[in-house]
């Protein structure tokens, strides 16, 4: 029986994933590297520095660039964030949150980035879940699942009655390393490993009453 929903944030609970994506392609058109949205589909989920070793790969640059690179695109990212109010949050978000609560099924978020509370604040969402593992948690990022066993320890839970919802491929692997079961949404649907995949938050209602 499915007791709780684990919830990447970044292109899961909200579209910021796109504003991760403008921001590193500023980064990388100013350094002349190629980037597209294929590319920037590798960075779902993973770390800002894992991130960046993807964007630079086959280009040399020292430890003190690469930190100040880092630094510059979460400084672009954080303006974009700027945008952020309660209206960015979709109904069918808040829908299914407020639903899976009705039924009795804790909550979480398990991010990788370590904007994620700020982020929940600008909408809104801060007090919205039982429990928020995140980048600040944690010392490996996804795949590892780290950040989600963390998650389903603060809301008391066995990996095993547990769902993990992912937009990235690094994201179901974690889930899977985890033992979690694996839901797919966007870009993870082409993930072999994702037990269900979802168009919309709401289908997991269906998941749960199964
Ligand atoms: C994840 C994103 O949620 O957070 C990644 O999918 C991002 O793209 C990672 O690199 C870290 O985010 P931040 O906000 O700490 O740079
Ligand atoms: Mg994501």
């Amino acid at each position: 029986m499915i007791k709780g929903v684990i919830f990447d944030l970044d292109g899961v609970i909200l579209s910021t994933d796109d504003f991760h994506y403008q921001a590193w392609k500023k980064l990388a058109d100013r350094l002349n590297i190629p980037f597209n949205r294929e590319k920037n589909n590798r960075l779902r989920g993973v770390s800002r520095m894992a991130s960046l070793e993807i964007i630079l790969e086959g280009h040399q640059y020292s430890e003190e660039e690469k930190v100040s690179f880092a630094e510059e695109k979460n400084n672009t990212y954080r303006e974009l964030l700027n945008n952020l109010t309660p209206d960015f949050v979709g109904i069918d978000v808040r829908d299914t949150l407020d639903e899976l609560k009705n039924k009795g099924i804790k909550i979480a978020i398990g991010s990788s980035s370590k904007n994620t509370k700020l982020i929940l604040s600008r909408v809104g969402l801060i007090n919205a879940f039982d429990a928020i593992a995140d980048g600040t948690d944690i010392k490996n990022s996804k795949p590892d699942p780290e950040v989600f066993l963390i998650a389903a320890k603060r809301i008391g839970l066995d990996p095993k009655d547990c769902i993990v919802v992912e937009d990235a491929f690094a994201g179901i692997d974690a889930a899977v390393a985890g033992g979690f079961i694996p839901v797919a949404i966007g870009d993870a649907c082409a993930h072999k490993k994702a037990a269900y995949k979802i168009d919309a938050l709401s289908d997991l209602l269906k998941i749960v009453g199964d």
